[in-house]
């Protein structure tokens, strides 16, 4: 087992701004506190939120490291005395609210998965975020269910791989939305039964069209998409906000509602207590891991960027040219 170093390397923002504000720089290696486990950081996925962390706009909670990172997946070196899940040398990925752009990194242990089996730390660390959250909107809260529809927008996103896949594993039927054909292709390849091209097609028509309706949509562009998710819902159909890409403000026609009998909410996973999410991870144990195990569904990596080139990684994740997740190489 490697000694612990004083210092360690983290990706930090200084001044808050483009790509180019990421920089690496020095910082004191963490200790874990009580119920926490020390990593040593692999690999770091990428999420959308520390773009807004990197231009100034998601502070981090209080309590975090102030540099970004949401995911990260390595080696246990160290855990606190009260924890007795693991133990150094195990192999892990972790979801964290702030801190994984770094060689190291703690977690609480509520938050912290073995790999599940034949996946390496890269293709691991690729996965937290996304899964807590989709399990957490997708099935605890809109409660979809086998045989129901959902319409996941940005199908082709690091959330949207995830959710496709995971809707279709347990019995449901995926329609998305995505900005190209070829996204489009892509998501169908996952599962999707069919993918909409927003740019060239109207969603709520194919999705009429299709007949019937959605029971749940998961939306991350909210805006004037409200009004139209609630035409594209079933009867008793669930909407869950997860970003506002498009606008955080909508007009919505609260007699369609009432006539559907619909649901609408938002969340958040960032900022929920520690117990909150060690509630998702003994459901994501149970029900999704298992299904990773077995071939059923399967990590999307798009591309790796090594951990100098986290400036790089940025660029091409706010180019939109990404299909799933990007990753970043703590090790070269
Ligand atoms: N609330 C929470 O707890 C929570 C947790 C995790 C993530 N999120 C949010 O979920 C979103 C996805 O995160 P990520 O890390 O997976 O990001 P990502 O891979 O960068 O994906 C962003 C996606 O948004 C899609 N998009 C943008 N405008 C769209 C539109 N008008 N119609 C359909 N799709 C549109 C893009 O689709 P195209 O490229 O096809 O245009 C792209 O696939 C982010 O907004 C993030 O903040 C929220």
């Amino acid at each position: 087992m490697n000694p612990i170093p004083a210092t360690m390397r983290v990706a930090d923002v200084e001044k808050p701004g483009g790509p180019e504000a990421l920089l690496i720089r020095e910082r004191p290696t963490p200790r874990p506190g009580p119920g926490e486990v020390l990593i040593q950081v692999a690999a770091a996925g990428l999420n959308r939120a520390d773009i807004l962390q990197r231009r100034g706009f998601y502070p981090p909670p209080a309590g975090s490291p102030e540099w970004p990172g949401m995911e990260v997946a390595g080696t246990i070196l160290a855990v606190a005395s009260d924890v007795g899940e693991f133990g150094p040398g195990d192999a892990v990925c972790a979801l964290v609210a702030g801190g994984g752009y770094a060689e190291y990194c703690v977690a609480p242990i509520g938050q912290v998965l073995p790999l599940p089996a034949g996946l390496d730390l890269l293709q691991a660390a690729s996965l937290p975020e996304a899964y807590f959250t989709v399990w957490s909107n997708v099935f605890d809260l809109a409660r979809l269910r086998a045989g129901e529809r959902l319409l996941v927008h940005g199908g082709a996103s690091g959330i949207g791989v995830a959710a496709i896949q995971l809707a279709r594993a347990r019995g449901a039927v995926v329609f998305v939305t995505a900005g190209t054909d070829d996204k489009c292709r892509f998501c169908e390849s996952l599962g999707a039964q069919r993918a909409i091209n927003y740019r060239s097609e109207d969603f709520v028509a194919v999705i009429r069209a299709a007949g019937g309706g959605v029971d749940v949509v998961l939306d991350m562009v909210g805006g004037d998409y409200l009004p139209r998710n609630l035409d594209a819902l079933a009867p008793e159909g669930r909407m869950v906000i997860i970003a506002t890409q498009g606008g955080s403000s909508a007009k919505l026609d609260l007699m369609k509602l009432m006539q559907k009998r619909a649901m609408l909410t938002g969340t958040t996973l960032r900022s929920r207590p520690l117990a909150f999410k060690a509630a998702i991870k003994a459901a994501l144990l149970r029900e999704v891991w298992p299904l990773f195990d077995s071939g059923v569904i399967r990590p999307v990596v798009d591309r790796v960027f090594a951990f100098d080139e986290v400036a790089a990684a940025h660029a091409y994740m706010e180019s939109g040219a990404h299909r799933g997740k990007i990753v970043l190489d703590l090790r070269r």
